[in-house]
């Protein structure tokens, strides 16, 4: 039997280390690539577990560097590609945007042009809800599929135009595609400058948790594992050119957020402090997830069970989390908060 050949871009990642493993697991029958830059933000130790399965694969690779891609692809005919490589964290958009075009509109150019080159049957290409911009505070507003892109981070605004750099493979080639736009999502491996497991690590040493702004500002929550699901469902079963949100009507702000963890961590709320707000912050996020629901995804997480499961883990694997806040992510630290 010949197995088919799955790229996972940015499978050292959060999303794409959590998915990656999910597949490996999953089907025995696939070759599961793995190629990443391994940037400050990947990190190979999470896939311990799957390195010896036989089924997985890793490549070293920058996605915007079009020879070592292309040759690459000459090499391995990939039938299925999943696409998660990208620069993710606005914070760090707003003070360094270049490397989010160079990353993320260019990279995904190059993977795209690889990717017709050798045809292949599907480039999954996961986005965001934030290209859609913000939502006001009222509660039965909701992004579609249809809703106008309006990003207005260099990070949404980067993802933006990748994803209009999809459609256009599929418009004017014919490169069968699908694009996903999800939710904030959170879980194991969620790098620890990003609200949840900042929080959590930060609240788990007794030190201050810094909230922007007034803390009222929503996200709505999806737990990664649902998200790699509906990944999964798409990439087998989604309409090629069609564009599917993933959300699970979970809005919280994130004061709700922050206090939930320090609830369940049994610590005080005196650990929150407001800290400036971020520039141009979304006030609102919140997904209609219709479509998704009809292909036949339904989230198995609630924010309750998620962010239990989530905390729970954290307490059981100090070990990944702590080697991660020592070194260099204490330098960023120190330059994007003044805490008391
Ligand atoms: P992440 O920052 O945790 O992981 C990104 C991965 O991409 C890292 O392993 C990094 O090393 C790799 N990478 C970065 N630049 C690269 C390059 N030039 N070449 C190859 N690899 C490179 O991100 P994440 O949170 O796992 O997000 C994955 C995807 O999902 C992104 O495309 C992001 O825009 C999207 N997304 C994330 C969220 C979220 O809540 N985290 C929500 C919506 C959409
Ligand atoms: P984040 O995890 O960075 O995700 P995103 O910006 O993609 O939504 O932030 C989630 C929310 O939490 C966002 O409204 C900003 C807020 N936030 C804080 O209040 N304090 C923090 O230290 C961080 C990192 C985020």
């Amino acid at each position: 039997m010949i197995k088919k050949k799955i790229l996972v871009t940015g499978g050292a990642g959060f999303i794409g280390g959590n998915f990656v493993q999910y597949m490996v697991k999953k089907y025995p029958q696939y070759d599961i690539y793995n190629l990443d830059l391994l940037t400050y933000a990947g990190d190979l130790t999470k896939h311990h577990e799957i390195e010896n399965l036989g089924n997985y694969f890793f490549i070293k690779a920058d996605i915007a560097d079009s020879v070592t891609i292309n040759s690459l692809f000459e090499k391995e005919k990939f039938d299925y590609i999943v696409h998660f490589a990208a620069e993710s964290h606005v914070d760090r958009s707003i003070t360094d945007p270049e490397i989010f075009v160079k990353t993320n509109v260019l990279g995904t150019q190059v993977l795209l042009n690889a990717a017709k080159q050798i045809g292949i049957h599907k480039f999954v290409h996961v986005s965001t809800d934030e290209v859609y911009g913000e939502l006001d505070f009222d509660p039965t507003t909701f992004f579609t599929e249809e809703t106008p892109l309006q990003p207005n981070s260099p990070y949404s605004a980067s993802k933006a135009s990748s994803d209009l750099i999809v459609r256009a493979y599929y418009e004017t080639y014919g490169l069968p595609i699908n694009i996903t736009r999800c939710s904030n999502n959170y879980g194991p491996y969620h790098f620890p400058e990003k609200l949840i497991p900042l929080t959590i690590s930060r609240v788990l040493n007794d030190q201050k948790v810094p909230v922007y702004g007034n803390g009222k500002n929503i996200r709505d929550w999806l737990h990664v594992i649902d998200h790699c699901a509906a990944i999964d469902l798409v990439l087998h079963e989604g309409t090629i050119g069609e564009v599917y949100n993933v959300g699970g009507h979970n809005e919280r702000t994130n004061l709700e957020v922050v206090k939930t963890i320090i609830e369940t961590l049994g610590k005080s709320e005196d650990l929150i402090e407001f800290v400036e707000d971020r520039l141009g912050h979304d006030k609102r996020y919140a997904i209609d997830p219709t479509r998704m629901e009809k292909l036949g995804w339904k989230p198995t997480y609630t924010f309750e069970t998620g962010i239990a499961q989530t905390i729970e883990w954290y307490l059981n694997n100090k070990e990944w989390w702590e080697q991660i806040i020592s070194g260099a992510y204490q330098s960023y630290f120190e330059r994007q908060y003044t805490l008391k």
